[in-house]
């Protein structure tokens, strides 16, 4: 606190708006001698790495603080006492199960493996068959199940990369992208590829819009997206190195208009709207954006990875839109593939052909890829497609309504609790719902002790509830009444509305502190991936 203070104290001392005042009195003097004027250039450069000190230090000083050893001490304790609670919920969810860690010197026997597989498939740590977790999930279909299990052995073993070996597969892959392509009203030249997911759909497309942008001579390209975009753009952004321009959202979610046109400069190569946003379920103004877009000679991308199967039953934010130049929209959310589907869809060719990667020296022989990885399960290509046949549009009109009718009684029963509020127009399947009555993270917290797997979100604070065909009226009323029993209670024990925490994405886990939220994330993730952390209590 103390170097914080010092470092504030500094900024302020060292203004930039004094060194016009500090040049004015110089220049005041009638007779400039050179070495005053030197003396003069000197103070400024001197000021100037002041300046930069000052802001190094103010971004730093936790890290500084580290370095004290009382401190570093203290706040790594802290950190410990996080990641400790973060380690034993981990080890509670698998403490039943065998951990076998290198390869048994004899095989397995079958029926044990499958034993094991009965074991580990009891503990899931939500009961998401009864409708407990929001999103995630979103296939319930027991004819589709088995219809996938049936087709399972097919082409299981196969791999798109090796074209010439799986055919097949090749022509699943196209016929999933147009059937994606006719969703969004993609006219002959709207063209796209297969990905692994929304993420990569993503990634994709930023790479893409650089290198196209590159081409184009500008070499510090922008995108500009509202806060409330996903955060794979900003993933994109680092892996890529684009400028990533975000503006916070209106409070409603919608995508701030004033903002964006203020934003767009010669550098700016894409907005992105995002049709609906994963936090807030909000839908952004595309026709708005759309025009802007144009006016500018830009390029409009909609990120519809968890919006597609339901917004082309309600809305034209697509290809027929002429400002709209790419999409991303997900199978594996509510297409209901397996996970590991998705498609990235641009409105011609020569804007995709930036996404290709191509070697043509490679000692391999010359290597063109579309997608992040090389080798892919083709099994996940040939279950997405019997997905979308076994479904047809009757299914996915049918899990529209069905969303659409669980969301209007969610709307109607969160508006009825005066603690609580809900951000904006929610006009698909996620609702955003914030208080100002109460700490909601600890409303949150309160829910997942009743079992309840909703997804916590920041920046506005709050949580989302996505909801999913494994919802139905009954079991979103208990969760009503849970949120209306859980609130009484907070309020009984005056927790108010105290404590803000950050959220780690899909988990329910919060971190507190702000200053260590990096490392705290970074040691969550080593956890996550088995690393050895010295976590007992000094
Ligand atoms: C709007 C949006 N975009 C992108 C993604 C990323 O998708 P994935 O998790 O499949 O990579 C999500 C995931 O929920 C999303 O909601």
């Amino acid at each position: 606190m103390i170097l914080k203070k010092i470092v504030n104290y500094n900024l302020e001392f060292f203004k930039v708006s004094k060194i016009p005042y500090i040049i004015k009195n110089f220049i005041n003097r009638k007779n400039i001698s050179t070495k005053t004027l030197f003396t003069l250039i000197g103070y400024i450069y001197f000021l100037k790495s002041l300046i930069k000190l000052s802001k190094y230090l103010r971004h730093n000083y936790i890290s500084l603080l580290k370095n004290v050893p009382f401190l570093k001490n203290k706040i790594d304790n802290e950190q410990k006492k996080v990641l400790r609670e973060i380690k034993n919920d981990f080890d509670s969810e698998t403490s039943s199960f065998k951990n076998i860690i290198s390869l048994p010197l004899k095989p397995v026997p079958e029926f044990e493996i499958e034993n094991d597989f009965k074991d580990m498939v009891k503990e899931y740590s939500y009961d998401y068959k009864n409708g407990y977790v929001s999103g995630s999930l979103y296939s319930n279909n027991k004819g589709l199940d088995s219809l996938t299990n049936k087709l399972f052995p097919y082409f299981n073993k196969s791999n798109p990369l090796h074209t010439n070996l799986f055919p097949g597969i090749r022509r699943m892959e196209n016929n999933c992208v147009s059937i994606m392509k006719s969703l969004f009203n993609g006219g002959q030249d709207v063209c796209g590829t297969f990905t692994s997911g929304g993420t990569e759909s993503i990634l994709l497309a930023c790479k893409t819009y650089r290198d196209l942008a590159y081409d184009r001579g500008i070499s510090s390209p922008e995108i500009i997206v509202s806060s409330t975009v996903h955060c794979a753009f900003n993933k994109a952004s680092k892996y890529f190195k684009i400028n990533l321009v975000e503006i916070q959202s209106q409070e409603n979610g919608l995508f701030d208009i004033t903002e964006l046109e203020k934003k767009i400069n010669k550098n700016t190569i894409l907005v992105v709207a995002s049709t609906p946003s994963y936090s807030l379920g909000i839908i952004d103004q595309v026709d708005l954006i759309n025009d802007i877009v144009l006016k500018h000679g830009i390029y409009l991308h909609l990120d519809a990875c968890i919006g597609a199967f339901l917004i082309n039953f309600t809305k034209k934010y697509d290809f027929s839109l002429d400002g709209v130049s790419s999409i991303s929209a997900d199978f594996h959310k509510y297409g209901q593939s397996p996970k590991g589907a998705s498609c990235i869809l641009y409105k011609n060719k020569d804007i995709m052909k930036y996404q290709y990667f191509i070697d043509e020296k490679w000692t391999g022989g010359v290597y063109a890829t579309n997608n992040i990885s090389g080798s892919r399960c083709g099994n996940i290509v040939a279950l997405t497609y019997a997905t979308l046949l076994f479904n047809g549009i009757p299914g996915y009109q049918k899990n529209f309504k069905h969303i659409k009718s669980c969301r209007e009684y969610v709307l109607s029963e969160i508006n009825k609790i005066p603690e609580l509020f809900i951000y904006g127009l929610p006009e698909l399947s996620i609702i955003g719902i914030g208080s100002k009555k109460i700490n909601i993270y600890v409303l949150s917290e309160r829910l997942k002790i009743k079992k309840w797997d909703i997804n916590n979100i920041q920046n506005p604070d709050g949580f989302h509830l996505c909801i999913t065909s494994y919802h139905n009226k009954t079991i979103l009323g208990k969760l009503i009444s849970d949120i209306r029993e859980c609130i009484a209670n907070i309020k009984n024990e005056g927790l108010g509305n105290k404590s803000k925490s950050k959220c780690i994405y899909g988990t329910m886990q919060t971190i507190s502190d702000n200053s260590v939220i990096t490392d705290v994330a970074t040691n969550y993730l080593h956890l996550l991936n088995n690393v050895n952390l010295d976590l007992d209590s000094s």
